[in-house]
């Protein structure tokens, strides 16, 4: 299960991956919190069952939440994948799913958590940036880490060219990271993830 809000480029590179790499997995389903989100009409086009949770019919996060959680909860999926998905989430929502709430933030965690990740690199003058593919906890941006993609940073970088060179690895790391959760390869010990057969 798959839940975004725009263009879902992570969610059809990990689709994709499932398809073509054969794995022991499938996308249950794409839930969006905006009717617009473009990522919902492609997985429509594959066959992937959509549905649009949207925040704006909400009065507080709670509600939201609890209305999301349903909509997952008819499809039971063993993994809740947050791909662009700009919600903030509550602890509630957030401790039902705990092991199975996946996120992939565009940085390197712990630096730049929160929005605008790739100014936050050029104002930081670093020389490496990239993506973190992590277990979602209450605290924003701070769950333990599964794995993370590196691209460097170049002279004259603009916060989109980074971006379009941090996406072309999420799109190697989100879906490799899938390949090892449906391949049972990765185990949660309280703050410290472990993945069996991989060097990480
Ligand atoms: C990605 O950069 C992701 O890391 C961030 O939002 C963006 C979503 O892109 N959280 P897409 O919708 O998967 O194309």
């Amino acid at each position: 299960m798959i839940l975004i809000s725009g263009r879902g480029s992570n969610l059809q590179a990990i689709a994709d991956a499932c398809h073509v790499r054969e794995l022991p997995a499938q996308v249950v389903g794409v839930i969006a919190n905006r009717a617009s989100a473009s990522g919902l009409e492609w997985a429509a086009s594959r066959g992937i069952p959509t549905r649009v949770v949207s925040h704006q019919g909400h009065a507080d996060r709670a509600s939201f939440d609890a209305a999301l959680a349903q909509e997952i909860d008819a499809l039971a999926p063993d993994y809740v994948l947050l791909a662009g998905f700009m919600r903030i989430l509550t602890d509630g929502f957030v401790n039902h799913y705990a092991g199975r709430l996946i996120n992939i933030h565009p940085s390197l965690l712990p630096l730049f958590p929160g929005l605008a990740t790739h100014q936050q690199a050029l104002d930081a003058g670093v020389q490496v940036h990239g993506c973190t593919v992590h277990v979602v906890t209450p605290e924003l941006d701070h769950g333990p880490i599964i794995a993370q993609g590196i691209v460097p940073v170049q002279a004259g970088d603009t916060p989109d060219s980074l971006s379009a060179r941090v996406l072309q690895v999420e799109h190697q790391v989100y879906p490799a990271v899938a390949q090892w959760l449906a391949e049972g390869r990765v185990q949660i010990h309280g703050d410290q993830v472990s993945v069996t057969g991989v060097s990480r």
